[in-house]
């Protein structure tokens, strides 16, 4: 491993990792579509704009915020990683959507022109910054005066179930890990009031951290997502860290579909949840 800034995370996010984000892509799109509607809301994205969507993985973000801004402004969406990006490019040849500029590059670090964008939006991609004061401070230089950055991030384990379960589950069949709760990873900025005083450090004032309900959805059964989940969320974590046999795995998967039926319905899996909604302004 480099000292190089987010090394870890860069791996991650183009390891098998970032493969499965593709594999599941569609599916997962369904599940944070939800999020789109208020973050889009409070981001008041107007026609001529410059936005820039932070960690925009496949891009479903940076796609609506392009009509938005319309023909007259810009979308710039960058990733760290190469495969999420391939993917949003596919998606947007196949879609023929708005254009956005894909940009391969570390929003904590990355030189973008001073003073160029007037929103800054993100779903669930700020929470992997090795520093997160730089790399909110990096994106305040980015941002024109009086520019608004808003994101979706995800809130404590008690207030999302679809943490909650997995989690509890594998520690359950594996003991607990020891980890650092601010270290980068989804739940980074699970506690809001040290949100809050991150960006706040960087320079960005009139920071928010506003609970925000959404219903996350999916098409399949219970015991379909607790495969998913048992290979891509939380529990995958835990049991890639502490090898998890087979039988341990397919328990642990068992144990989350039981968690999850409780939120079957004829549509599919509704899994109501608290995520935070960031919102701050560039000074003046
Ligand atoms: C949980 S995914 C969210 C993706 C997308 N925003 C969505 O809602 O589907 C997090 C994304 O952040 C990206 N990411 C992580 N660290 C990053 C960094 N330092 N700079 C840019 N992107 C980063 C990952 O590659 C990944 O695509």
């Amino acid at each position: 491993m480099t000292d190089e800034p987010n090394a870890a995370q860069r791996q991650f996010w183009n390891s098998d990792f970032g493969d499965k984000w593709v594999t599941f892509q569609t599916d997962l799109e369904t599940l944070h579509a939800p999020m789109n509607t208020p973050l889009l809301a409070r981001a008041a994205i107007r026609p001529g704009m410059q936005v820039l969507d932070v960690g925009c993985g496949s891009g479903s973000v940076a796609r609506r915020a392009a009509v938005l801004a319309g023909g007259g402004g810009g979308v710039t969406a960058v990733d760290i990683s190469e495969k999420l990006l391939d993917t949003a490019r596919a998606i947007a040849v196949s879609e023929q959507s708005a254009h956005v500029e894909y940009l391969l590059a570390d929003a904590q670090t990355h030189p973008f022109m001073p003073a160029s964008f007037d929103r800054i939006v993100s779903r669930m991609g700020v929470m992997f910054f090795g520093n997160p004061v730089a790399a909110f401070a990096n994106l305040l230089h980015a941002a024109r005066p009086g520019a608004q950055l808003s994101a979706v991030v995800w809130r404590r384990g008690d207030e999302n179930p679809w943490f909650s379960i997995p989690t509890g589950a594998a520690i359950r069949h594996l003991g607990p890990i020891a980890s650092d709760p601010d270290a980068p990873g989804p739940l980074a900025f699970a506690n809001a009031d040290r949100t809050v005083a991150l960006l706040t450090s960087a320079g960005w004032v009139d920071v928010r951290a506003d609970p925000m309900q959404v219903i996350l959805e999916t098409r399949g059964t219970a015991a379909e997502a607790a495969s998913s989940v048992g290979s891509l969320g939380p529990a995958a974590r835990i049991m890639e860290a502490k090898g998890a046999t087979a039988a341990q795995a397919s328990a642990i998967v068992a144990d989350i579909d039981a968690g999850f039926r409780r939120f079957e319905t004829d549509l599919g899996l509704r899994v109501p949840v608290t995520m935070t909604l960031l919102s701050a302004t560039a000074p003046a």
